[in-house]
């Protein structure tokens, strides 16, 4: 077996792998997003974005921000290390969309990123909220794809918008752990 490399088109990062995962590792994009890095333009963010693109990318990093910290907060919850780790793992993907999204608007990653947010205190609750945040970034992603005119714009949007409703399914799954 020979190690590979698959670049994700979606968040730029690589995969070393014997074959392309279902899923990128890092922003959580489907298969067919992991292409051969030659296949991957170093200047594939470098685009002209128009006032309404600048202000859903800003809504973006902010929707990206206030998730990655409340998944953040469930983290750092001792009493289910189950869930602690899928969260920490969900915190991570919140992360790497944001910084797509950074880069896409050619801001700096936002200050406060890592810095733990309040949750609602119990497993089954803050399982709950997440499913309402997962809910509003899939379609809100949805509406961004559809009402963007730059193609590279689009074809982020809509990506990311199938990763967060992979999330609403994944809290449905979590619930059988809390
Ligand atoms: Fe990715
Ligand atoms: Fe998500």
């Amino acid at each position: 077996m020979q190690l590979r490399i698959y670049r994700c088109r979606i968040c730029g990062e690589v995969y070393l792998g014997y074959e392309a995962p279902e899923n990128c590792p890092f922003c959580g994009a489907t298969i067919e997003f992991l292409e051969a890095p030659e296949k991957y333009p170093a200047d594939i963010n470098d685009i002209d974005i128009t006032e309404t693109e600048r202000a859903d990318l800003e809504a973006s990093i902010e929707l990206e921000l206030a998730n990655t910290r409340f998944y953040l907060g469930m983290a750092e919850r001792k009493d289910n290390d189950t869930l602690r780790a899928t969260y920490k793992r969900l915190a991570k993907v919140e992360v790497e969309h944001c910084s797509v999204f950074c880069k896409l608007a050619k801001v700096a990653k936002p200050a406060d990123l890592m810095t733990p947010g309040e949750t609602t205190g119990s497993w089954v609750s803050d399982i709950e909220e997440s499913r309402t945040r997962e809910n509003r970034a899939t379609a809100l992603y949805a509406l961004f794809a559809e009402r963007a005119t730059n193609a590279r714009l689009s074809e982020v949007w809509a990506a990311i918008s199938a990763v967060e409703a992979d999330h609403i399914t994944l809290d449905e799954l979590a619930k059988t752990y809390a």
